[in-house]
């Protein structure tokens, strides 16, 4: 019997779900999002890789970690060059340039050291959850500290071309990985 608990208890995963298939279906039609939009995507896009690491098996590790190594990286040097000139030209946080390519630095340091390290190392788990600690807590200063006040000061049609740029930034970057 199905009761109405159980049918709110069932709704949360199924609303998950909706959410995340919407968000695929707006990568699939890709040229429709912002800047925002794109950053946001690919945040989801490393948290879901993180999971997907921790859980998989030794075999396929090294080669999931190497994946995320990359669109971390890219996404990186993305916000670097395209996005945080914006941020600092309309925003008035100043620092946060300087804070962002802090962050990065730090998080690719770690991911540097869990790339020298072999998947059966026994620094390897508390290493990888160090790592996706201080990608996370990144992830949340941009989230909530940075888009909502970007999305105030900067118009729809700017976050749009914006969001051409970075595209168009990533496919450069593409050619010459
Ligand atoms: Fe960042
Ligand atoms: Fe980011």
């Amino acid at each position: 019997m199905v009761t109405p608990g159980g049918i709110n208890a069932a709704a949360g995963p199924f609303m998950d779900d909706l959410a995340r298939a919407s968000r695929r279906a707006r990568t699939l039609d890709g040229g429709s999002m912002d800047a925002i939009g794109i950053l946001e995507k690919e945040h989801e896009d490393a948290k879901e890789a993180m999971h997907a690491i921790f859980a998989s098996k030794p075999g396929d590790k090294k080669r999931l970690f190497s994946a995320l190594k990359r669109d971390l990286e890219l996404h990186d040097r993305i916000e670097e060059q395209v996005f945080d000139p914006m941020v600092e030209a309309h925003l008035k946080t100043a620092g946060f340039q300087a804070r962002d390519k802090q962050a990065h630095e730090d998080v690719e340091a770690a991911l540097a050291r869990l790339d020298a390290l072999a998947i059966d190392d026994k620094d390897w788990a508390p290493s990888f959850l160090a790592m996706q600690a201080l990608l996370l807590r990144h992830v949340a200063d941009e989230e909530v500290n940075i888009f909502g006040a970007v999305r105030k000061h900067v118009s729809a049609g700017a976050l749009e071309a914006l969001g051409q740029q970075m595209r168009a930034a990533k496919a450069e970057q593409h050619k010459t990985a």
